[in-house]
């Protein structure tokens, strides 16, 4: 009996050792599990994803193969997320010799979808999926030719992130586990194909196009592009992808890409995609970029026509390292991902551009941060001024605020002025290195932070409050600027009617002063402002109708707020045109909020006309705010 006790121990401590060992290697994540997907991956993972796509406009269905390389295993079944996809039939195998294996697909839920779940042998290591996508597709934006810059030519995105890519390719949808992918693609032969791969400069005359990513990625960040793309080299492995009538702005606005490049890769190591190119979709994609690797989608709201947005591909360039390179675990992680990117975005902007400027835009962000702040401590869902997110039966897009973003960049910007920037980016360095190619969770990040950062430097610091308590912590970084300030007291004075300054500014024009001094005074202006004074401001700074969009979206809020109701058809026409989510979403919410009678049914009226213009993303938030 004792004897056998000696051998249970012996067991234990064995088997427990190779259990950290494990650890060390790969840490929490290889046990986390994704609430946000069915796939086993524990079990089994795809590791090579190879797709047979035909692009098919005329009915605009996407028919697929999607063909699986699993890792060793020694399971019975292996799960994929699917959602709105037909699956005709399910193969084991090599091309060609393929056999067809029992499959089924679960009860579908409404956020998730559903499991499909497809037995497999211990030997079994190539699974094909062949299926075609449906009108409910998620993921997929078909426009018509009229919603393109050339209006001849029909366009086509997907959009990814978080859990939409499972609503056109069947997989382990879920960001704990990365793939190598391949794709042979065919569309009409007058477009070009793209995706985050390595891509043709120019079009096929078959319409046939074959691509490679090399690296391990997770599945939100396959993306495809097709559309009349014509390409433009920016010079330093960067490029930009644009409609044949925007490509000469496109490439002017984004001339500094390169410089951005060469600044990040002096930060934070190599870039590790080979190339760095950007396509120009039509107005209807929902986010300002997606930072899908080798390829970042980007908004034609970025058009300024002065260079004055590029923070957003600072951003999205920057997700090469945090996102794409160390990726979220799960989306309840997400600020993993974007509070370290919008860190490393202001850090870009301030090598290129200046400390002054870098601090204006990390202002305006906190400008943004405090009204989230405020509406979350009174909102549903309190917790979610947490860093760490518990996402679990809610929509991973639920997640997407300010909080991740800007309160995960105050974070690194307060932890940066307590431990000295050269100890910062040497840390930083490091850890993009460590978990390159890697997923990552919160609680492996707080334990690498204090066993390299924290310990070694002898420094307390309050990350549990930072990422696991409400709102923001005392010990918040301050930032100010004098010319914010300045505008800031612009706008007092136009509040208090003092009309020799309100008289001076009123001769200024809109060039004076940048895109977030504008943001800052209209922000600043009051609610009950005289409707009289908003169309002086008009006439003169021209904002409902040739201010960029970005100054717009805050014009627009201001005008439902003070009642100002000529800006009306601009707005209509803005909201109609653009469906940049943050910046249409606001705007809807004030005429919801709005006491004013006529401003919902505007808001309805509206809608009704634009939402066949919006992504599912944009459409089905907006659809929630007018609920
Ligand atoms: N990855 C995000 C967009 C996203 C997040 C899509 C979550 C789907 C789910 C992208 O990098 C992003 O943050 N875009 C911002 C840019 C901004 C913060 C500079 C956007 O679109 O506004
Ligand atoms: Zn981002």
């Amino acid at each position: 009996m004792r004897y056998f006790s000696l051998l249970l121990l012996l067991f234990v401590l064995f088997s427990c050792d190779t259990e950290s060992n494990e650890v060390d290697k790969n840490p929490t994540s290889a046990s986390t599990q994704d609430p946000h997907s069915y796939a086993n991956v524990h079990e089994i993972k795809t590791e090579h994803l190879h797709l047979e796509l035909d692009v098919n406009f005329d009915n605009q269905t996407i028919y697929g193969v999607a063909r699986h390389t699993m890792s060793e295993h020694t399971t019975s079944e292996a799960i994929f997320d699917v959602k709105g996809l037909e699956i005709m039939k399910v193969t084991l195998g090599e091309k060609g010799k393929e056999k067809a294996t029992e499959y089924s697909v679960g009860k579908n839920d409404e956020l998730l979808g559903a499991p499909l779940k497809v037995k497999v042998g211990k030997n079994d290591r190539q699974i094909n999926i062949h299926y075609k996508t449906t009108e409910a597709t998620e993921a997929l934006d078909w426009l018509p030719p009229s919603l393109t810059a050339g209006k001849e030519h029909p366009f086509l995105y997907t959009q990814g992130q978080a859990i939409l890519t499972r609503s056109w390719i069947p997989l382990q949808d879920t960001p704990l586990s990365r793939i190598t992918y391949s794709a042979d693609v065919k569309v009409p032969n007058d477009l070009l194909a793209i995706m985050s791969a390595d891509n043709p400069k120019e079009r096929d005359e078959q319409g046939e196009y074959h691509f490679e990513m090399q690296q391990p990625i997770p599945a939100y960040l396959i993306a495809l592009a097709v559309g009349d793309l014509e390409y433009a080299s920016l010079g330093n492995k960067c490029g930009v992808y644009a409609e044949p009538e925007l490509i000469k702005s496109a490439a002017y606005e984004f001339e500094d890409v390169p410089k951005m490049m060469h600044a990040a890769e002096n930060l934070y190591g190599d870039y590790q995609w080979d190339q760095y190119d950007i396509v120009l979709l039509p107005y209807s994609f929902p986010f300002g970029g997606m930072e899908n690797p080798r390829l970042t989608f980007a908004n034609p709201t970025l058009l300024a026509g002065d260079q004055s947005l590029v923070s957003v591909i600072a951003h999205e360039l920057a997700h090469s390292w945090s996102g794409n390179l160390v990726t979220n675990a799960t989306w309840n992680d997400f600020w993993l991902n974007e509070g370290f990117t919008v860190y490393f975005e202001n850090r870009i902007m301030e090598e290129l551009y200046g400390k002054e400027i870098a601090d204006i835009l990390a202002l305006i962000e906190f400008q943004d941060l405090t009204v989230a702040l405020e509406d979350m401590k009174s909102g549903e869902h309190p917790e979610d001024t947490h860093l760490k997110l518990e996402l679990d039966h809610r929509s991973p897009d639920e997640g997407m605020t300010d909080i991740p973003y800007v309160k995960g960049a105050y974070f690194l910007r307060t932890l940066e002025e307590k431990v000295g920037r050269a100890k910062m980016d040497a840390f930083l360095e490091k850890y993009f290195n460590e978990f390159a190619f890697n997923t990552i969770t919160t609680a492996d990040f707080e334990a690498y932070l204090t066993e390299h950062l924290l310990k070694p430097n002898n420094i307390d610091f309050n990350t549990k409050e930072w990422i696991y308590g409400d709102g923001l912590p005392d010990n918040c970084i301050q930032i100010t600027s004098k010319r914010l300030d300045d505008m800031i007291d612009m706008a007092q004075a136009f509040n208090e009617g003092k009309q020799s300054k309100i008289k001076a500014f009123l001769r200024k024009e809109r060039g004076d002063f940048i895109t977030q001094e504008w943001q800052t005074f209209i922000r600043n202006l009051d609610h009950n402002l005289d409707t009289e004074l908003m169309l002086k401001l008009d006439e003169t700074f021209k904002f409902s109708t040739e201010a960029n969009p970005a100054i717009q979206s805050d014009w627009f809020k201001l005008s439902v707020r003070t009642g100002y109701t000529k800006a009306r058809p601009a707005m209509k026409a803005y909201l109609t045109k653009i469906g940049r989510r943050w910046f249409i979403e606001s705007i809807y919410q004030c005429l919801v909020d709005s006491k004013r009678e006529g401003d919902y049914e505007f808001a309805q009226e509206v809608f009704e006309e634009a939402k066949s213009n919006y992504h599912f993303v944009s459409r089905s938030t907006i659809k929630e705010v007018l609920k």
